[in-house]
């Protein structure tokens, strides 16, 4: 007589006993029932993209609609600077770049500093037309930069602001001879130079690693008359630190 093959049931299994070994049958069904209750990786993935959807929902109320990613943009999300990196940097001359101060809205808004030039497009309230910064919109004015004087040196020549930092000699008799008096000055016009470095510096450095502007290009000499250097605007003159104040403190 041939045997009849049976497919194991749950029943069958129960009918096995405690004490009998499972059959193969048996263990497949056990592997499934221990798959089912195991994580996928598409539950790991549901439950990450759900998190990222969370934090960027969050991120979005947080930041009154700016962000997705808690303010943080990287360039290739701006559109402005990824269109910019395409076409390469801008090469302008002076006269060029008095375009691009905000009276053309069909073309962008630059600030120079220090020869760099920078897009500042997205802010408008600031530097486009009535704008309280209006006067650096198309222009290097790295001059006014240093200085605060905003009327009288909207200009990129540097030549003779360093006398701002440098101290008013206002002590009469002093007690130096005039070769220690030649290395003081010395020291200090160095000391001075370091300054307005350190001020243009922290300019581009500011305009550069802004959130909302970025650089466009340089702005390149048309061979302007070579004019004698500006005299020292009033309101930095003012600022400059006195000898008698410098010999009390020390
Ligand atoms: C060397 C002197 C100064 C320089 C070079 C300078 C430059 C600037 C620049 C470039 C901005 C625009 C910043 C941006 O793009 O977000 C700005 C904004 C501003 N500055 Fe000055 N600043 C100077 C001194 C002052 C002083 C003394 C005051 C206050 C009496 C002042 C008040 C302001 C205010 C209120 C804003 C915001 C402008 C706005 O929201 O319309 N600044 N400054």
């Amino acid at each position: 007589m041939t045997e009849l093959r049976q497919r194991p049931t749950a029943t069958s299994k129960s009918s096995n006993g405690p004490d009998k070994e499972p059959t193969s049958g048996q263990h497949s069904i056990n592997d499934e029932a221990s798959q089912d209750h195991g994580i996928s990786l598409l539950d790991i993935l549901r439950v990450i993209v759900t998190l990222l959807v969370a934090c960027g929902g969050l991120s979005y109320y947080v930041t009154s609609s700016e962000s997705v990613l808690w303010g943080y943009r990287p360039w290739y999300t701006r559109w402005p600077v990824v269109k910019q990196w395409v076409q390469g940097p801008v090469i302008l001359t002076p006269s060029q770049l008095s375009l691009y101060n905000g009276t053309d809205t069909s073309l962008p808004l630059y600030v120079a500093v220090n020869g760099t030039v920078f897009d500042v497009s997205e802010n408008r309230m600031i530097y486009g037309p009535g704008g309280s910064y209006n006067f650096f919109a198309g222009r290097d004015a790295t001059r006014a930069f240093v200085t605060g004087c905003f009327k009288e040196d909207l200009t990129n020549d540097l030549r003779g602001v360093e006398i701002m930092f440098m101290p008013v000699e206002d002590v009469e008799n002093e007690a130096v001879t005039s070769a220690q008096r030649k290395i003081r000055r010395e020291k200090e016009l160095r000391a001075a130079r370091a300054r307005v470095e350190e001020t243009v510096k922290r300019w581009t450095g500011f305009f550069a690693n802004h959130a909302k502007y970025f650089e466009a290009g340089r702005v390149v000499e048309d061979g302007g008359v070579d004019e004698e250097p500006l005299p020292l605007c009033e309101s930095a003159q003012q600022q400059r630190p006195k000898r008698s104040a410098m010999v009390e403190e020390s």
